[in-house]
């Protein structure tokens, strides 16, 4: 089992936050960052244009199914790779909350990526009431379930997979390294009764309260092979101590 054949990845969240002047900052203080990681910054779509990329890539955080027409507001995968990103997060629980995304729009989300080489973070995890109830491995599975329905094996070995438990967003409650890696081996589990060699090769991400100070033994767990990063992705210096700690 050679967990060294997947490259350890990083993505910060910044969500509806940031300005030029942080992008700025982070252009300054990333440049030439090198890393045995992927790094990857999912900036507000206005933004990502203005990153250098000197060290590490760049995603939004939203994208439509659509290719283009009539639909105020969103945008296509084709405008978002105009704008430099390589990388799109598709289904956050903040949209699944916020925005109705139900689990088979963003599968069509994760496909139109896929279809126009954009890499999609797949986020699923489930909310407090779900693990009171002891659902989570029920729950998480009819996430990947509609993913899985629909995109391919080849398809499927392109994208990253992130669990980000709903109670550990924006909280500072992390799930523990034991309760992170217990679903990230669900998840994985999952992948391999598709296919063994896919799911050796698929990155799962952690999510949820990732600091500079837990990232280490988070990402030290044997199916967390990296982290999708909010609050403290803000933070050129707490990032770029999550990105090393991945290492
Ligand atoms: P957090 O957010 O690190 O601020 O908890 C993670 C996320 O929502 O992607």
């Amino acid at each position: 089992m050679s967990i060294n054949k997947r490259q350890p990845f990083v993505a910060g969240n910044w969500k509806m936050n940031g300005s030029l002047d942080l992008v700025k900052d982070f252009n300054e203080k990333l440049a030439g960052f090198s890393t045995n990681t992927e790094v990857v910054i999912c900036a507000p779509a206005t933004l990502t244009h203005a990153f250098n990329q000197n060290g590490f890539s760049v995603g939004a955080q939203n994208v439509s199914h659509l290719d283009n027409g009539a639909h105020t507001g969103e945008l296509s995968v084709g405008m978002l790779k105009e704008a430099g990103c390589g990388y799109v997060i598709v289904g956050h629980s903040e949209r699944r909350e916020d925005q109705g995304e139900s689990n088979a729009l963003v599968a069509l989300k994760a496909k139109k990526c896929i279809e126009n080489d954009l890499v999609p973070i797949i986020c699923v995890g489930e909310s407090l009431e779900i693990r009171e109830a002891g659902e989570v491995e029920s729950f998480v599975g009819q996430q990947l379930k509609a993913i899985t329905d629909i995109l391919s094996i080849e398809e499927l070995a392109k994208t990253v997979i992130a669990y980000e438990p709903i109670w550990a967003i924006g909280t500072g409650k992390t799930a523990s390294p034991a309760q992170a890696q217990q679903v990230h081996e669900f998840i994985r589990g999952y992948f391999s009764k598709i296919d063994a060699e896919l799911a050796e090769g698929l990155r799962l991400l952690y999510g949820g309260s990732v600091k500079p100070d837990n990232a280490r033994t988070l990402f030290a767990q044997q199916d967390v092979d990296g982290g999708l990063i909010g609050g403290a992705s803000l933070k050129a210096e707490d990032f770029i101590s999550i990105c090393q700690a991945a290492n």
